[in-house]
């Protein structure tokens, strides 16, 4: 196992009927600036159960944040954020809305150029304090300090990490997913089942708590993936399809452990290509990656299909049988693994896909970071 330091300092509130819990678990003097999406709090509820919790604090709302949270709208929630003085960031809503409000959080008191806090390219040196209604269970973002923000007019998906983001609160009560529509349900089973192998399918590491708290999550979103498709009004499927994608980026799955987010880097520039959902990248992308890479994540590959997917035979076939027991689950998800699904070339996605990683400096993926953009390219030649 390899050293590691690892704080999460993020409360977490589980459970139907926990919105009401905001009255006190944001200070009574703050200036509440709530964040959120395109509307969807308004239809399900949610929205009403925020009001009714912050109903003794002084609040104003900004909404909005698109999926795939941008740039430009999110600079102009700092601006009003700033004019109106407002002090603690409520973000209500998926990984785009708790993005934005990451970045939001750090944009207001920075004195530089905002955009320089993406990528990591300039000290933040404060943040204001985050709170998080979640209701969109995928990205994990909802309890850890990374943010991914766009910017189409430069054709940019970049992420920031900072600590000083670390939302102070999440509320996870898993009523507020019932109004999901299936691609979303689809999406967030297959981001954190993503999110989960990218810490886990390397090379072994002896790191066998972290192991076993990722197959267990692998194993779980196997078991409700199904279900809550098919059941919206599953609660109990909804509470651990939720806990599952909370714990696989909360942080201990890739503690001590080689890890490979080359399968995010490449899915990101996709996105902003393309336009495609951010797991609809992942699901294309990953299998591809694992059988281009095969012999250097043989041995994980074999361990996963074994306890993961209770495969039986030799190592070689178990390892080729996970990879496509893998693919089905995605397709079973509603996720598509081929570029050609979305009427996309692959050979233009994969020439305009490593042109982007080069441009972004992403020139050593992978969990031995030599995976070069040439490699990507390759993988992605192989989507079609
Ligand atoms: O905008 P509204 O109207 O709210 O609709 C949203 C949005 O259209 C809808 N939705 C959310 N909750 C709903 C709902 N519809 C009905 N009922 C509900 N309860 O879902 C749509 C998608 O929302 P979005 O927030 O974009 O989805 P997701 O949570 O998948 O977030 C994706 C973003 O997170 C980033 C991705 O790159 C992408 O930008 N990621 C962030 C990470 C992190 N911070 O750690 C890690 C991830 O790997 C990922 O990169
Ligand atoms: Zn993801």
């Amino acid at each position: 196992m390899q050293n590691f330091s690892f704080h999460n300092p993020c409360r977490i509130e589980f459970g139907h009927d926990s919105i009401a819990k905001i009255s006190t678990l944001i200070p009574p003097q703050a200036r509440v600036l709530l964040l959120y999406g395109g509307g969807s709090i308004h239809r399900n509820g949610v929205y009403d159960q925020v009001c009714t919790a912050l109903k003794d604090h002084h609040w104003q709302a900004f909404s909005g944040i698109e999926a795939n949270p941008e740039y430009e709208t999110l600079m102009q929630a700092v601006r009003f954020g700033r004019e109106q003085q407002l002090d603690y960031i409520l973000a209500v809503g998926g990984g785009s809305v708790i993005d934005g409000a990451k970045f939001i959080a750090a944009a207001i008191p920075h004195t530089g150029d905002c955009w320089l806090i993406v990528g990591n390219r300039t000290p933040l040196l404060s943040a204001l304090p985050i709170g998080v209604v979640l209701t969109l269970p995928a990205t994990g973002s909802e309890s850890n300090f990374a943010a991914v923000i766009s910017r189409r007019e430069t054709n940019d998906k970049l992420s920031f990490k900072n600590p000083l983001v670390f939302p102070s609160f999440a509320i996870l009560d898993p009523s507020c997913t019932l109004s999901l529509p299936p691609q979303q349900i689809g999406n967030g089973i297959v981001d954190a089942f993503v999110h989960t192998t990218e810490q886990y399918l390397t090379y072994p590491c002896d790191a066998r708590v972290q192991d076993r708290l990722a197959e267990g999550i692998l194993q779980t979103l196997i078991e409700v993936g199904p279900i809550t498709l098919n059941d919206p009004n599953d609660y109990a499927a909804r509470a651990n399809m939720m806990w599952a994608a909370n714990q696989a980026l909360f942080g201990l799955v890739g503690v001590g452990q080689a890890q490979d987010w080359a399968t995010h880097a490449m899915g990101h520039e996709l996105t902003i290509l393309y336009g495609l959902d951010h797991a609809r990248t992942l699901a294309i992308i990953l299998p591809a990656l694992w059988r281009y890479r095969f012999a250097a994540k043989q041995a994980k590959l074999t361990q996963m299909g074994r306890r993961v997917w209770q495969l039986h035979g030799d190592d070689i076939s178990v390892a080729q049988q996970a990879i496509a027991a893998t693919e089905q689950f995605f397709i079973a998800m509603g996720l598509p693994t081929r570029l050609s699904d979305y009427q996309i070339d692959a050979a233009e996605a994969a020439d305009r896909v490593a042109e982007q990683l080069i441009r972004h400096n992403r020139l050593q993926l992978g969990e031995k970071t030599d995976l070069t953009p040439e490699d990507c390219r390759a993988i992605l030649l192989t989507t079609n």
